[in-house]
């Protein structure tokens, strides 16, 4: 019996695949068979990973530098793995920056709400949540027009908890939580292609 977790045949595309939970979602992507497309502003590392999975499990496995907050970027990204790979069938949106701001000794001071910077706050909004919807955009288009493909939004726990702050006087969660309406928004959107497809 085929496995449910088996994967082969799928391309798909990760990105902030440098970053700590990137790295895991591509190892284990490989694992099950796809095809990986490591994505990053940092794609040294990804090219690393790449290398690592075509050693650790036989996978093709490519790194690409892409900003996800810059539309030409993933249209031009967009159209290098078309090129390349034919389709996409899984969009990891994980890319993010954590808006803590630890290693300062006034961290804690100047992450509390009432003093959180706004070029800050601005910069993750940017990334977090403007990047993941253009992603969404760029690749879930296609996956529509096609009625086929998986978006996996990677947001936190810290979506569904209410308490903004985190025991230490820091807001935590401005971008996570935003991520989950996209999810909500981009679930109604794409049921109701597959509904008219
Ligand atoms: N690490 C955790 O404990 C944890 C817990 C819950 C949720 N998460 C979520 O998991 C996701 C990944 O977290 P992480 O800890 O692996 O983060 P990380 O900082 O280790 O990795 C993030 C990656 O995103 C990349 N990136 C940032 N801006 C980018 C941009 N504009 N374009 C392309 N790439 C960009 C960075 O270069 C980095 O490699 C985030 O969405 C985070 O909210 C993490």
């Amino acid at each position: 019996m085929p496995s449910v977790f088996d994967l082969s045949g799928k391309n798909a595309i990760v990105t902030g695949a440098a970053g700590l939970l990137g790295t895991e979602h591509c190892l284990s992507l490989a694992e099950a068979g796809a095809t990986v497309l490591a994505v990053d502003l940092d794609v040294e590392p990804c090219q690393f990973l790449c290398e690592r999975i075509a050693l650790d499990f036989g996978a093709t496995a490519s790194a690409f530098r892409a900003n996800i907050t810059q539309p030409d970027e993933l249209t031009s990204l967009r159209d290098r793995v078309f090129k390349r790979f034919g389709r996409i069938d899984i969009l990891v949106n994980n890319a993010a920056v954590d808006d803590k701001m630890s290693g300062e000794d006034d961290a804690s001071d100047v992450s509390r709400f009432e003093r959180f910077p706004l070029d800050v706050w601005q910069h993750v909004l940017n990334v977090n949540v403007t990047g993941t919807f253009l992603c969404c955009q760029v690749f879930g288009a296609f996956m529509a027009a096609s009625a086929h493909g998986s978006i996996i939004n990677i947001a936190s726990t810290y979506t569904i908890y209410w308490n903004v702050d985190d025991g230490r006087g820091r807001s935590r969660d401005s971008g996570r939580r935003s991520k989950r309406r996209i999810d909500n928004a981009i679930d109604f959107e794409l049921s109701m292609s597959r509904r008219s497809a």
